[in-house]
C-alpha cells in the first residue's frame, strides 16, 4: 500500500452520499481543527479584522467594515452554532469556519432537499499567510462531520461564483452547485451518523484540544523563562 492509499478520499470520510471522481492527494501539514469556545471571541475578531477587502467580500458577500465585523463577532451565537478554528503556535486563529444552524424553512433553496428539521450553512476564512495548506478543506470536512453527527443531512454554502478556490473545495467534496447572477449556492447531502463518525469527531476534537494545551503551555513556559533575569531563549 503506498502513501496515497493511506489518505482516504475526502468524500468518503465526509459520508457524502454521491461519490464522484477519484483524485490524488499530496502530503500537507497536519491540520488540527478545534471547536472555538466563546471566550475566544477576541481571537475571532482579530482573525476577521485581519482579512483584507477582497477576502471580506468573498467571505461575507460584501466588504464589511470593521464595525460590522465587530458586531458579527459580538453576536455569534455559541449556543446555537458551532465555530471551528485552527490555531497557530501563538494561538492565533488562522482559520475559522462558522457552521450556522437554522430551521429548514429559513433556507428555501435547500428546504426541499431534506426532511430534517434543521439545515446548516457554512462560511469559512483562512488567514492569507496560512493558505494552500489544507486548512480550508479540513474546516469544511470537519463541519460536514459535525453536521452528520448533529442529525443534519444538508450542508449549504453561499459564495461568489468567481471564488475559484472555494468552488474547487466544494467540487472536491462533491457539492451540488447552482450558479446564478455571479453567485453560487452549493449544498452537500450527508449520510446519517454512525459510531465511526461520532468517534472520529470526538477523537479529532480531543487531539486538537491536546495540541492547543501543548501550545498554551509552551507559550507560558517561554514567557516564564523570559522573565528570569539573564535568561535568553
Ligand atoms: C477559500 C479559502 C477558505 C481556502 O482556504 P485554504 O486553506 O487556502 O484552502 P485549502 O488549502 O484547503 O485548499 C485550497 C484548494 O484550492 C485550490 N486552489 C487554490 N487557488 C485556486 C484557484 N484559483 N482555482 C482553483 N483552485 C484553487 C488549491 O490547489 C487547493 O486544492 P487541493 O486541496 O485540491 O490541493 C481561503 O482562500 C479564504 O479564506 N478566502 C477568503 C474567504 C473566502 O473566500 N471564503 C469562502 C466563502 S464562504
Amino acid at each position: 500500500m503506498n502513501s496515497k492509499d493511506l489518505l482516504p478520499d475526502i468524500r468518503a470520510r465526509l459520508g457524502v452520499v454521491s461519490m464522484g471522481q477519484e483524485r490524488g492527494s499530496e502530503s500537507k501539514p497536519t491540520v488540527r481543527v478545534k471547536e472555538v469556545p466563546e471566550r475566544d471571541r477576541r481571537r475571532l475578531l482579530m482573525h476577521f479584522l485581519a482579512l483584507g477587502e477582497s477576502d471580506r467580500l468573498l467571505r461575507f458577500g460584501t466588504v464589511l467594515p470593521d464595525e460590522l465585523i465587530t458586531h458579527y463577532v459580538q453576536h455569534l451565537d455559541f449556543a446555537r452554532d458551532t465555530i471551528l478554528g485552527v490555531y497557530d503556535a501563538r494561538l492565533r486563529l488562522v482559520g475559522v469556519g462558522h457552521l450556522a444552524f437554522a430551521p429548514r424553512e429559513a433556507l428555501p433553496l435547500v428546504a426541499s432537499a431534506t426532511v430534517k428539521e434543521r439545515v446548516a450553512e457554512f462560511g469559512v476564512s483562512v488567514s492569507e499567510s496560512a493558505r494552500g495548506m489544507g486548512i480550508g478543506s479540513k474546516l469544511f470536512e470537519r463541519a460536514a462531520m459535525h453536521c452528520r453527527n448533529a442529525d443534519v443531512d444538508t450542508l449549504y454554502m453561499h459564495c461568489l461564483a468567481s471564488n475559484q478556490t472555494m468552488m474547487h473545495i466544494a467540487k472536491k467534496a462533491g457539492m451540488q452547485i447552482h450558479r446564478d447572477h455571479g453567485e453560487a449556492d452549493a449544498y452537500l447531502k450527508l449520510l446519517p451518523a454512525n459510531p465511526g463518525s461520532v468517534l472520529q469527531e470526538a477523537v479529532e476534537e480531543q487531539v486538537a484540544s491536546f495540541d492547543y494545551t501543548l501550545k498554551a503551555n509552551t507559550r507560558a513556559a517561554l514567557k516564564l523563562l523570559g522573565s528570569i533575569p539573564g535568561f535568553k531563549s
